[in-house]
């Protein structure tokens, strides 16, 4: 079937809003529709259930050249940062975190939270559209034990120098964090390559999987090194050992896992990644370079004030244009059957391989009939 077919929204609507949830595929309908026949049909088919866990694990580690023992499945990036965090020892000299402003306010939070364990907490602060490397040159040291970036800003788009940045915090010593969140299902990521300690993303938004499922990455060096105290009976070495009396950890990354996996969400997961990988992350990839290049050209030409950097190797595939008036902006919009979003005064739009120049025409004419918003 044509792939944009398979995706009934975009015979209604514009959808360049994947940056804040993925559109929804039949095959992803389906895969919710086969978790309710397995329901109804084996009663309770745990073995079959942790199986397809196992495979979830199995599809992330693929997408981001990791090992299947290095990748926790998590219900949130939230739950993931957190049990990570848990791991970590604030209490010597090196109890800093680093902190990008471009940071996901959840990664924010959590570190903050930290506070209340010694951990104190350094903000890198951005400089206009991006934050510029030598800034984290400046805020890492001997006393950072961790370095916590975003990938892909979910305000601008903007893309972090990702093994630049690793190599100051490894140089003095520090971890790295990775939150791929944006980045995800839009462009290669191996985790050898950028050099990152962990990384965390879902499957919500370009994986096209749905809210529930979420994953952590750690480096297998540092696996037995961290553990973690923001656990469950999922994260034991023996989940079926039932044991009340002792902790036992996994030895691999499991040991950041919780409680019972978010099932339903495992099967859509499952769905979306392998539509994504059906399609190739360096198609998508190119796909939406074309699509943002056309949709960066068509706005400078209407002098529509693009706040995402223009150079492509520095943006990922969103593409935020400043309004002074977003919100009424997204509002008048949806009137129009096209589906953005907006952050702070940006008019956020990010296409997928879904997406065709017909959208991003679309989008552009409705921009110019509400140019009073553009400014
Ligand atoms: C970069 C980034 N990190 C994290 C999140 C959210 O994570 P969680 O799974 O905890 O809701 C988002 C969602 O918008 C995001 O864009």
């Amino acid at each position: 079937m044509a792939l944009r077919k398979r995706f009934p929204i975009l015979k209604e609507k514009v959808y360049l809003n994947s940056c804040s949830q993925g559109a929804l595929s039949i095959d992803v309908r389906e895969a919710y529709e086969k978790y309710m026949r397995d329901w109804d049909e084996k009663g309770s088919p745990w073995d079959y259930w942790v199986e397809r866990m196992e495979a979830a694990r199995h599809a992330f580690a693929g997408l981001v050249n990791a090992d299947p023992n290095e990748v926790a499945v998590m219900t949130s990036v939230s739950a993931a940062v957190s049990a990570l965090m848990s791991a970590l020892d604030f209490t010597g000299e090196r109890n800093r975190i680093v902190i990008g402003d471009f940071a996901f306010p959840t990664v924010g939070q959590i570190v903050h939270a930290q506070e209340l364990r010694h951990a104190q907490v350094v903000h890198v602060p951005t400089a206009g559209n991006i934050i510029p490397v030598e800034r984290f040159a400046d805020a890492i040291d001997e006393r950072t034990l961790l370095v916590a970036i975003s990938h892909v800003s979910f305000r601008n788009g903007s893309k972090r120098d990702v093994e630049a940045i690793a190599e100051l915090a490894h140089q003095k010593g520090a971890y790295i964090l990775l939150d791929s969140y944006q980045a995800l299902g839009t462009m290669p990521i191996d985790v050898k390559k950028l050099n990152v300690d962990f990384l965390v993303g879902g499957v919500l938004k370009y994986l096209l999987g749905s809210a529930g499922l979420a994953y952590l990455y750690v480096h297998k060096d540092h696996i037995l090194d961290l553990t973690p105290t923001s656990i469950g009976w999922f994260s034991q070495a023996n989940i079926f050992d039932m044991d009340i009396y002792a902790n036992t950890p996994s030895p691999t990354a499991r040991r950041f896992e919780s409680g019972t996996p978010p099932v339903p969400n495992i099967y859509a997961a499952l769905a979306g990644m392998k539509l994504v990988q059906s399609v190739g992350i360096q198609k998508i990839e190119a796909r939406i370079r074309e699509l943002t290049g056309a949709l960066k050209e068509a706005a400078m030409q209407r002098g529509f004030n693009i706040v995402t950097p223009i150079d492509p190797n520095k943006h990922g595939a969103m593409i935020a244009i400043r309004s002074h008036k977003v919100d009424l902006l997204v509002k008048w919009l949806e009137q129009d059957n096209v589906i953005v979003s907006s952050r702070d005064d940006n008019l956020r739009i990010s296409p997928h391989f879904y997406n065709n120049f017909d959208d991003i025409d679309r989008l552009v004419d409705c921009l110019t009939k509400h140019s009073e918003l553009m400014v």
